[in-house]
């Protein structure tokens, strides 16, 4: 019932248009499954650009290009929200697809600083790619957040293959990870940002290596309530049963044994996506 136009305006707007999220490879079913579990109604379009597969060690001129062509593509879904679920992507290009994009777009830089800042310890590590430990990204956003702390960053590419190939759980991957984190023996921390999105899915291998001492910071949590407060206050958030739609820009294959594994096989579908200039 309307009364003099005023009750209609508060009733709670809805928008049930998808989230887009994109990564290099499958490190972004990180975020995924965190969105599936605190935005239940959220569904998501998911771009895995496993077509240009590792972003860590291009430039940031070729990233920016290719999160830009993501961001586009996932716009014309419609999505009402792009995630770059991906450090090496938000390092390279979040302030250029954020002019470019007429949708909110949000990183994971800023939301994984804010963590670990957040568990107030004084001696940060952060292991990342070579592209985004080379920007030195995180180094600046803690160090803003708060000045006293301690950053000591370290490039740690030969993990993102790890992952990206299923190779989770095996001798190769304690291994690579020992050989990889042999700085945080000299250099100890108490808390270590994952700062890629493939390292979340070794939290086995590196508490292995790190010790019950080390907190271990996954960025997803925060981005994912970053993205809650801003739907919410924006009255974008969704009513009704979600739905997942992967993309992949190459072999579909790693993407679908990624989010079998990695999300229990709660998607609907995985379809191979060519990006605009690619053939
Ligand atoms: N997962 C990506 C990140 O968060 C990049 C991995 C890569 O493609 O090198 O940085």
């Amino acid at each position: 019932m309307k009364v003099q136009g005023y009750l209609e305006d508060e009733v709670d707007k809805m928008d049930n248009r998808p989230i887009g999220i994109m990564d290099s490879g499958l490190g972004g079913l990180s975020v995924v499954r965190v969105v599936q579990r605190e935005l239940p109604n959220e569904s998501i379009v998911f771009v895995g650009d496993e077509g240009h597969f590792p972003y860590g060690t291009k430039s940031q001129s070729v990233v920016r290009q290719l999160v830009l062509k993501i961001g586009q593509f996932l716009q014309s879904q419609p999505v009402k929200l792009m995630i770059i679920a991906c450090n090496t992507a938000t390092a390279a290009a979040l302030p250029t697809v954020q002019q470019q994009l007429t949708i909110p777009v949000i990183g994971v830089i800023n939301p994984g600083a804010k963590a670990a800042i957040d568990s107030d310890v004084q001696r940060i590590g952060v292991i990342a790619t070579e592209s985004t430990t080379k920007d030195g990204a995180y180094v600046r956003e803690l160090q803003k957040l708060n000045p006293s702390v301690k950053v000591i960053s370290k490039a740690t590419q030969p993990l993102v293959a790890i992952v990206e190939h299923g190779k989770t759980g095996t001798p190769e991957a304690q291994e690579t990870v020992n050989e990889q984190l042999t700085i945080f023996d000299e250099q100890p921390v108490d808390a270590l940002i994952l700062g890629c999105t493939h390292f979340p899915f070794l939290t086995n291998e590196i508490k292995q290596k790190m010790g019950p001492n080390v907190k271990l910071i996954d960025p997803a949590l925060e981005t994912v309530n970053q993205a809650k407060k801003l739907l919410t206050k924006n009255q974008l958030l969704s009513d009704q049963p979600a739905s997942y739609q992967l993309y992949s820009t190459g072999d579909r294959k790693d993407l679908i044994s990624g989010a079998d594994k990695w999300l229990a096989g709660h998607y609907d579908s995985c379809n191979s996506l060519q990006l605009e200039g690619d053939n």
